[in-house]
């Protein structure tokens, strides 16, 4: 049966533009450089909740490391508009001193909730951090990022659905839809 590719959350229609299976296609490759980047280590993965949750159980699955996973809670964000302010990191119940970590992220817009991520894990130590994103909207940017791990680079609209929210509905979807 075929998906129906406009869905209304909320007040607001969107549209299928990201398919299930390109986003299967691009964590696959993602997944594969980390395996690659990261052999004889033992990377911890630190998964922002609750955006990630998807992807996350998705990349994980593609990852032959051996390696551990803590879930991560830093929200900045209310509506289609990000408010400028970052709340606490919680959550982080691993002790990550000395060890590789990776940021798993839905998806990176100002970089603001990156920036005070990376700021608050290097006061502990770790042996080093890289970020990985499903998106990025690279016009979005007010801070200098280094992204090492981006499934999509995507325009400056607002999208939902394989984990994204608006308002905390739209996370239960297979496919990416963007507002229109
Ligand atoms: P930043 O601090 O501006 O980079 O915001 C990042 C956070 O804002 C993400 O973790 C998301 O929770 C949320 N966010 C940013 N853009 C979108 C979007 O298009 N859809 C849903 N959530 C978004």
């Amino acid at each position: 049966m075929q998906r129906r590719r406009i869905i209304k959350v909320k007040d607001k229609s969107f549209t299928v533009t990201i398919s299930e299976r390109a986003i299967k296609r691009q964590i696959k490759r993602i997944a594969d450089q980390i395996n690659r980047d990261y052999e004889g280590k033992r990377p911890v993965f630190l998964a922002v909740l609750n955006g990630s949750f998807i992807f996350a159980a998705d990349l994980l699955r593609e990852i032959d490391l051996p390696c551990e996973i803590s879930f991560v809670k830093l929200a900045s964000y209310e509506g289609t508009n990000t408010t400028g302010s970052v709340r606490e990191v919680i959550g982080l119940n691993v002790d990550i001193t000395g060890r590789p970590v990776i940021i798993v992220e839905d998806i990176v817009d100002t970089g603001l909730t990156m920036a005070h991520m990376l700021d608050t894990l290097k006061k502990q130590n770790p042996e080093s951090i890289d970020i990985c994103t499903l998106l990025l909207k690279p016009s979005k940017l007010q801070v200098k990022l280094d992204i090492r791990y981006c499934c999509k680079q995507i325009p400056d609209d607002f999208v939902v659905g394989y984990g994204l929210d608006y308002d905390g509905f739209g996370r239960n979807t297979k496919d990416i839809y963007t507002i229109i």
